[in-house]
């Protein structure tokens, strides 16, 4: 298993182009099998989910071909001429929750999908009651047997007002794609808002589908019986971006991130000003730049878009872990998404944990230490701490960060970071 070595304390400067989105790209590859014809999205990622996603479409019958588009980005095209499967097995599921996607458009499209239950994962339970109940309400016959969801829609989905009890990135996204092709009208209500979610409903509107309410909480899906190919480009990966902002604040460095929108970070800007660290546009996409003198201590609580991202949490802890004064972190996302903590703490950072809340007492530094990757995002929170401590850290199990983080050595390295990836 690969790891990452890193020395600490030098300023991160440069530009960074930040990549297209993972968890756009995700839905909107899941989105080709709604339709027979070729669906090319451009703006792709390399990265590990993308390849779990496309191998999962693969033995569903999905085409695929990857190129180079015009502006040079990565493109992908998928065309679902004719669907073989309908299982989503077990064993691809586990590796990657985010399978879950292909059960609306193959229920919508196909009338069947029988898709393994996700499980659970390192970031706590992680149900997907939502999507199961709102897929009931447009008429989908639903079955858990043998860990297997097993869904029906013998005579087609039809349209219905759907109140989702809780905010769910997910249950919006795979309820978009069903009810665009379902019978009649569909609206979605306390719908998540986040650009990822934009993102899929203007990809699927390019398809020939009518969705009005777009980025707001509640969206109205007129179907239709058919939806058609498009090209459409991934937005850009605002986590990603937030990650080198923060970057940049942890090791007091300036940082350009190309393709970047103050948009979907405004939440994170605000917080990110009363540290001590400027996002500002520039005429390529944001400025990431620590202000004079150390980090202040800020509270944050995670919220749904348009609130402070739970995918940036653990990467902002390493920085409040540098900053003067204490702050109290909240996640209300996700339950055990801390693992971070006793990660960060063995890098000499103070912090203490009460339910769903850290109290983070900044120090003036931290120091290098081996360290464990545990999820995707705390494990880019244990760079983020190496980047700035003092001395040597090595981060095991990098295999969560290839996940979601595109040629992040590369990225770092370029900008003045020493750190390198030990080959096992
Ligand atoms: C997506 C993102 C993930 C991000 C999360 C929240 C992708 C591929 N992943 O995950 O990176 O951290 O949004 O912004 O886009 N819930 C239920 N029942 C359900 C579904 C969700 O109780 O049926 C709960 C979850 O346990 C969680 C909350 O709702 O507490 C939000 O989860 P959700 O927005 O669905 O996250 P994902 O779509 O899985």
């Amino acid at each position: 298993m690969d790891r990452i070595r890193i020395r600490g304390g030098r300023p991160l400067k440069g530009e960074i182009q930040v990549s297209g989105a993972k968890n756009a790209a995700l839905p909107l590859m899941a989105a080709a099998l709604l339709t027979d014809d070729a669906l090319t999205l451009t703006n792709i990622p390399a990265l590990a989910d993308i390849a779990t996603l496309s191998g999962l479409l693969a033995q569903l019958g999905v085409e695929q071909s990857s190129g180079t588009a015009a502006d040079g980005t990565r493109s992908l095209t998928l065309h679902a001429r004719q669907i073989t499967s309908t299982r989503a097995p077990y064993d691809l599921v586990r590796k990657m929750r985010a399978s879950v996607l292909v059960l609306g458009p193959l229920l919508a499209r196909e009338g069947h999908a029988e898709v393994s239950l996700p499980g659970g994962c390192a970031i706590g339970t992680r149900p997907v009651d939502l999507h199961l109940k709102a897929l009931e309400l447009l008429g989908a016959e639903i079955e858990l047997k043998d860990g297997y969801i097993n869904a029906r829609a013998p005579r087609g989905l039809r349209g219905a007002e759907i109140v989702f009890s809780k905010v769910s990135v997910g249950a919006t996204e795979n309820l978009l794609m069903a009810a665009a092709l379902a019978k009649g009208t569909t609206r979605l209500l306390n719908a998540a808002r986040e650009p990822e979610v934009v993102d899929l409903a203007e990809c699927l509107v390019r398809m020939g589908a009518i969705i009005e309410g777009i980025g707001s909480d509640s969206l109205t899906i007129q179907g239709v019986p058919r939806l058609h190919g498009a090209r459409h480009p991934v937005v850009a990966d605002r986590i990603e971006t937030g990650t080198y902002a923060m970057a940049a604040g942890i090791t007091d460095g300036a940082l350009e991130l190309v393709g970047a929108r103050l948009g979907h970070l405004r939440a994170v800007a605000d917080v990110l000003e009363q540290t001590g660290v400027e996002l500002s546009e520039t005429n390529r996409g944001l400025l990431a730049r620590r202000m004079n003198g150390r980090l202040h201590g800020v509270d944050v609580m995670t919220e749904p878009f348009p609130g402070f991202p739970t995918d940036l949490q653990a990467q902002y802890m390493a920085m409040m872990t540098t900053a003067e004064g204490a702050s109290m972190i909240t996640e209300t996302i996700f339950e055990n998404r801390f693992m971070h903590v006793p990660e960060l703490t063995r890098m000499g950072a103070s912090i203490n944990v009460h339910g769903s809340s850290a109290l983070v007492r900044g120090r003036e530094g931290l120091t290098g230490a081996p360290v464990m990757a545990t999820d995707l995002r705390a494990s880019v929170s244990l760079v983020l701490a190496g980047l700035a401590a003092e001395g040597e850290t090595v981060v095991s199990r990098v295999y969560h960060l290839d996940r979601g983080y595109e040629r992040v050595e590369q990225k770092l390295a370029a900008c003045g970071a020493e750190i390198e990836r030990l080959k096992d």
